[in-house]
């Protein structure tokens, strides 16, 4: 399958939040690409309306530009869809990394993580539950770091372990809808890690390449957004199927210094 194959997916409807940058945005541009309604979510409007006006894409790219984490986000999100139909799929890729050590962090800072990472996918998923289609997935970006948590990226591990858990639940209560996690790996050239300080990066960076959590090989984005579009995409045409989770990560050996 080359970048312009895959699945028709004419009519159906889908909901990136997250779709401003990095992996978000190149899963929203796969799906547009091959026929898809999308509703890119984000809060930096001009990075969304550059990436609906970008593409080769058979269907316009709707844009919403909002903060999921803010009390009226996740409603301004359904009201953006409901122009659209019936939801075929909710990818939420937004999410918060400060790197910061949990001596540092205060509970501001932690209470913003898990807006983002935890609050905001479950009330986006809330405010769309009378708006998905039958046989609908929900999808959540997790992180390899679940399980394994890193010396400055404690609090951000913690949200999204938090967010797999409230994944399995909806599972529980929702039948009907077909929610997904997909664990993602080291992926560069996104935002992930534009707010990063130098000092503690070489000094975290040194711990995770001597603890083997570091992989020697990197992702880019657009690799990244695109096997998970298709994966999700093969998903929405397979309702029989429920894909509960899957790991996108880089091939090879860990780094060494
Ligand atoms: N990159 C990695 O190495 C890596 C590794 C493991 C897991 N992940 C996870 O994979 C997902 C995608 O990562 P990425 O590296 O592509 O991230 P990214 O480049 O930082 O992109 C995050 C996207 O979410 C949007 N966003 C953030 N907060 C938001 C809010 N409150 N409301 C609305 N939109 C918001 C951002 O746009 P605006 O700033 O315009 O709102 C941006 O479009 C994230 O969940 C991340 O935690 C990434």
């Amino acid at each position: 399958m080359t970048a312009s194959t895959g699945p028709d997916l004419a009519g159906r409807v889908v909901v990136v939040v997250g779709a401003s940058a990095g992996i978000g945005r190149e899963s929203a541009r796969w799906f547009a690409r091959h026929g898809a309604r999308v509703l890119a979510v984000g809060r930096r409007a001009d990075r969304l309306e550059e990436l609906a006006g970008s593409g080769d894409f058979t269907a316009p790219m709707a844009v919403c530009a909002v903060d999921v984490a803010t009390p009226g986000g996740p409603a301004a999100v359904a009201a953006a869809a409901a122009a659209l139909g019936p939801v075929d799929l909710l990818l939420y890729a937004a999410g918060a990394s400060p790197l910061i050590e949990l001596a540092d962090t205060d509970a501001e800072t932690m209470a913003t993580v898990f807006a983002t990472n935890v609050v905001a996918p479950s009330q986006v998923c809330r405010a769309l539950l009378a708006q998905f289609a039958p046989d609908a997935i929900a999808a959540f970006m997790s992180s390899e770091s679940v399980g394994r948590p890193r010396r400055g990226l404690v609090t951000y591990s913690a949200s999204k372990a938090a967010l797999e858990e409230l994944v399995r639940g909806w599972r529980v209560e929702h039948p009907s809808i077909r929610f997904s996690s997909v664990c993602v790996g080291a992926t560069i050239g996104t935002d992930f890690s534009r707010e990063f300080g130098a000092e503690l990066l070489g000094d975290a960076l040194v711990e995770w390449i001597r603890t083997g959590q570091l992989s020697e090989r990197q992702m880019e984005p657009t690799e990244v957004g695109e096997t998970v579009a298709r994966i999700l995409a093969v998903a929405m045409t397979q309702p029989g199927i429920d894909v509960t989770s899957f790991a996108v990560q880089p091939p090879g050996p860990l780094a060494s210094m």
